[in-house]
C-alpha cells in the first residue's frame, strides 16, 4: 500500500516566488530564508517521495467569495498555474494523477468528509512557491491539490482540520500502490495583511505551534477560529493547512529540520520537515 513518509510545512508568500524569478536567493534579505531549504532538499533526496499531496488555501484564483468549498481536491492529470494578481511569472503545468485523486476523494467521502471534487484546478502561489522551494529545478512528481478554506468565514476549526488530516492520511494509505507520499502543508505562520492590525506577527505563538505540532498537535485543536485569528492574525489562519498535513502522518513523528525567520514580506516564515515514525 502507499505510505505517507513525512510532511514538509512552509510559508507561501508571493514575494518568495518573485525572489526566485529574479535569482535573489543570496541577497542578505533572502539568504536566511532560502538557505534553510537545503536541509529539506537533502532529506527529500534520501526520503525519495513518488507523489506530493499539497494542502493549501486558494487565494481567489480558483474559488472566490461567491463559492467557497470548505475542503476541495483536484482530480486531474495536470494543473495549470496562473497569476492571481501578484505579477509572478506563470510556471509550466504541474503533473497530477487523476486516478490517485479519485481514490482520495472516494475514501474521504466514505469517511464522512464530503469534499468538493475539481476536475480542473488553477493553482496559485500557495501551491507553486513551496514546490519551487523544494524542487528548484521543477517538481516532476505527480501532485494532488487539497484546498482548505482559510479565507472566508466560516472556516473549519483546528479540531476539524486535524480530523480531516487523519482521514486524508487513511485515504492515502489505502491506495493500493507502492507510492511513497509526501504531504506538503503551506501558509502561515502569523501574519495579517490588512485592517488595523496589518503587519501583526506573534513570535511566541508561532514557536509554540511549531513545538506542539510535532508531539502534541491535539493541543492546537483546542483553539477556536476566533482565538486562532487573535493569536496569529487573519492570514495566520493558514496554520490550518499545517494541521491537516501534520494529522495525515501517524501519531508519532520526528522533527528532521525546522526554521523560523521573521519577517518575509508581512509574514513570519516557518518551515518544518517531519518524518513519519510508522
Ligand atoms: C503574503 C503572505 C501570504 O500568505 C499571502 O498569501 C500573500 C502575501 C505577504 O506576507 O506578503
Ligand atoms: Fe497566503
Amino acid at each position: 500500500m502507499a505510505r505517507v513518509i513525512g510532511a514538509v510545512t512552509t510559508s507561501h508568500v508571493p514575494a518568495i516566488g518573485a525572489a526566485i524569478a529574479k535569482g535573489r536567493q543570496e541577497d542578505p534579505y533572502w539568504k536566511p530564508f532560502f538557505s534553510a531549504f537545503g536541509k529539506a532538499r537533502e532529506w527529500l533526496a534520501q526520503a525519495k517521495p513518488d507523489a506530493v499531496v499539497v494542502v493549501y488555501n486558494d487565494h481567489g484564483l480558483q474559488f472566490f467569495l461567491d463559492k467557497m468549498p470548505t475542503f476541495a481536491l483536484g482530480a486531474a492529470d495536470e494543473y495549470c498555474n496562473a497569476d492571481e494578481g501578484w505579477g509572478l511569472p506563470t510556471l509550466a503545468p504541474f503533473r497530477g494523477d487523476a486516478a490517485f485523486s479519485w481514490h482520495l476523494i472516494e475514501s474521504l467521502v466514505a469517511d464522512e468528509f464530503d469534499v468538493t471534487s475539481c476536475q480542473e484546478v488553477l493553482v496559485d502561489h500557495a501551491f507553486t512557491v513551496p514546490l519551487q522551494l523544494l524542487w528548484p529545478e521543477g517538481c516532476r512528481l505527480p501532485t494532488v491539490p487539497v484546498m482548505v478554506n482559510t479565507v472566508q468565514s466560516p472556516l473549519p476549526s483546528p479540531a476539524r482540520c486535524l480530523k480531516f488530516g487523519r482521514a486524508l492520511g487513511r485515504a492515502i494509505e489505502s491506495w493500493p500502490g507502492e507510492q511513497r507520499v509526501l504531504v506538503l502543508g503551506t501558509g502561515g505562520l502569523s501574519h495579517q495583511l490588512d485592517g488595523p492590525r496589518a503587519g501583526f506577527i506573534n513570535r511566541d505563538f508561532d514557536l509554540m505551534c511549531m513545538a506542539k505540532i510535532v508531539e502534541a498537535p491535539e493541543a492546537l485543536g483546542r483553539y477556536s477560529i476566533a482565538e486562532l485569528v487573535e493569536q496569529a492574525g487573519t492570514q495566520g489562519a493558514e496554520l490550518l493547512n499545517w494541521l491537516v498535513a501534520r494529522a495525515a502522518l501517524g501519531g508519532r513523528v520526528s522533527r528532521v529540520h525546522s526554521n523560523y525567520h521573521v519577517p518575509i514580506s508581512n509574514t513570519a516564515s516557518g518551515m518544518m520537515v517531519l518524518e513519519n515514525s510508522i
